[in-house]
């Protein structure tokens, strides 16, 4: 019997089966000869939330949940944070490698051409109401900006969809800050190309109405580790929505918008957003122990903490710890650090957090550098897609590219009535 396979006994019918096994899986298709008659739909897998379903393969990004490793491309992410920077980590992500200078120039370039403000997006974001939410904005201009590329549609297109890729990347800080001064009432701040990514993004964000902005080189590094950080996280909820929509062939703007919704939940994206309404809610350090008590009873969840993954310290959050320091010596504590420190401290030691393997998620702290550089708590998700779209959009161009995939039609387990016939009004 070759070992690369698993055998397995239908009790109920005695038949034995032999399944090949590749990279660690079985195909769940090859479950479906597992019948107990001919008609016999045949064995399917039952995995809701797709706790233990690989959907897809891929090169990006490794995560070991259990050791708390996080990898894009075989570079572990704390020398990435450390050594690289927001637009060579893009470059990595989706091309596989670091790029030579001349490769970066080229990569700039390419995305530098596309930095202007379209009058079609500033007509969609005028439309909404001064307190829409931010990524309610966000979502809606990015799906009107395909309308924009009716071209993006021929997907399989290297050369359309590289471009793309370049237009994503450029619009997409530039509909997060015109969003952002549209709910402010101030006027746009056209994009400056000669800036570097993280600091053109937040000149647009907070320059005067006369384009005036003195843009601090911590909090410009500090931006720019936090796009890192985020850039890819394989196949999470928003990533997976964007190979879902993607393999029905839809123009990548329309993806990502489709992306950026799921990521606005907040058990995703969302968290960020909540961890600091959930700081506001408890008030005072004194008063952690009783809200802890309150999520033990299962009352309210302690938002930022727990990941589907990681079963250990999340990297990313021990890094972001980190550079709060930075950006803390230029803007001054935030007060709510020090209870998130504290409420990190209880957590820890408490046995429901230990025995569940419950740690700092990425957005329990980031949402507190965030609010010390002057955001205002609903744009902190927008920060998440900005620093996400070039993971969304690698994992994408990925999908395209692989002979394996196709439309994505789940199957589902029929609980509902047998067959039964009409029954006119005056009979029920
Ligand atoms: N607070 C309290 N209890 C929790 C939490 C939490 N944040 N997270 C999980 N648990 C408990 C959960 O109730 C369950 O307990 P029991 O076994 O007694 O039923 C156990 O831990 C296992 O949790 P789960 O719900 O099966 O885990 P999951 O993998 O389905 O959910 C999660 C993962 C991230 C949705 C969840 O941990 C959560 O809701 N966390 C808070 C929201 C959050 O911070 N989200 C950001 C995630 S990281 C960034 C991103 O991906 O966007």
């Amino acid at each position: 019997m070759p070992a690369d396979t698993l055998t397995l006994t239908d009790n109920r019918t005695g038949k034995t089966y032999e399944i090949p096994i590749a990279d660690g899986t079985i195909r769940a298709i090859d479950l479906r000869q597992i019948k107990t008659s001919a008609d016999d739909f045949g064995m399917m897998t039952y995995d809701p939330g797709f706790l233990n379903t690989a959907s897809c393969k891929s090169r990006i990004t490794f995560i070991d949940g259990d050791k708390g490793i996080l990898e894009y491309r075989g570079y572990p992410i704390a020398q990435l944070a450390e050594q690289s920077n927001f637009l060579e980590v893009c470059y990595l992500t989706l091309r596989g490698e670091l790029p030579n200078p001349a490769q970066l120039a080229e990569w700039t370039a390419g995305i530098r051409k596309e930095t202007s403000v379209d009058e079609s997006s500033k007509n969609v974001l005028a439309g909404f109401q001064r307190d829409a939410h931010p990524m309610g904005m966000f979502i809606s201009s990015l799906a009107a900006l395909g309308t924009l590329y009716p071209e993006s549609k021929r997907v399989s297109d290297p050369a359309v969809r590289l471009a793309s890729i370049y237009r994503l990347m450029a619009k997409a800080p530039i509909l997060a800050a015109c969003g952002y001064r549209h709910s402010k009432g101030l006027p746009y701040v056209a994009p400056n190309p000669d800036l570097s990514y993280a600091g053109n993004f937040l000149t647009m964000m907070f320059a005067s109405a006369d384009g005036k902005y003195d843009l601090n080189p911590a909090l410009e590094r500090a931006m720019d580790i936090l796009f890192i950080l985020h850039a890819d996280h394989e196949q999470n909820c928003s990533t997976s929505t964007m190979r879902v929509v993607g393999s029905a062939q839809t123009d990548p703007y329309t993806s990502a918008a489709a992306a950026a919704s799921a990521l606005y939940g907040p058990l995703h994206g969302g968290a960020n957003e909540a961890v600091l309404s959930m700081l506001r809610v408890i008030g005072s350090k004194d008063r952690i122990p009783e809200y802890v008590q309150k999520v033990k009873a299962g009352e309210v969840k302690l938002m930022g903490f727990g990941h589907r993954v990681y079963k250990n310290y999340d990297p990313r959050a021990r890094i972001i710890k980190r550079a709060a320091d930075e950006v803390f010596a230029v803007t001054g504590k935030n007060p709510l650090l020090e209870m998130a420190i504290e409420l990190e401290r209880i957590a820890l030691e408490d046995e429901y957090f230990v025995k569940r393997k419950l740690y700092p998620n990425v957005d329990f702290y980031s949402g507190i550098i965030y609010e010390a550089m002057g955001f205002p708590t609903p744009m902190f998700t927008v920060l998440f897609a900005l620093g996400r779209m070039i993971g969304w959009l690698a994992q994408w161009d990925e999908l395209v590219q692989d002979s394996d995939q196709k439309i994505s039609r789940p199957r589902q387990v029929f609980l509902g009535p047998a067959r039964r016939d009409f029954a006119p009004m005056d009979q029920r």
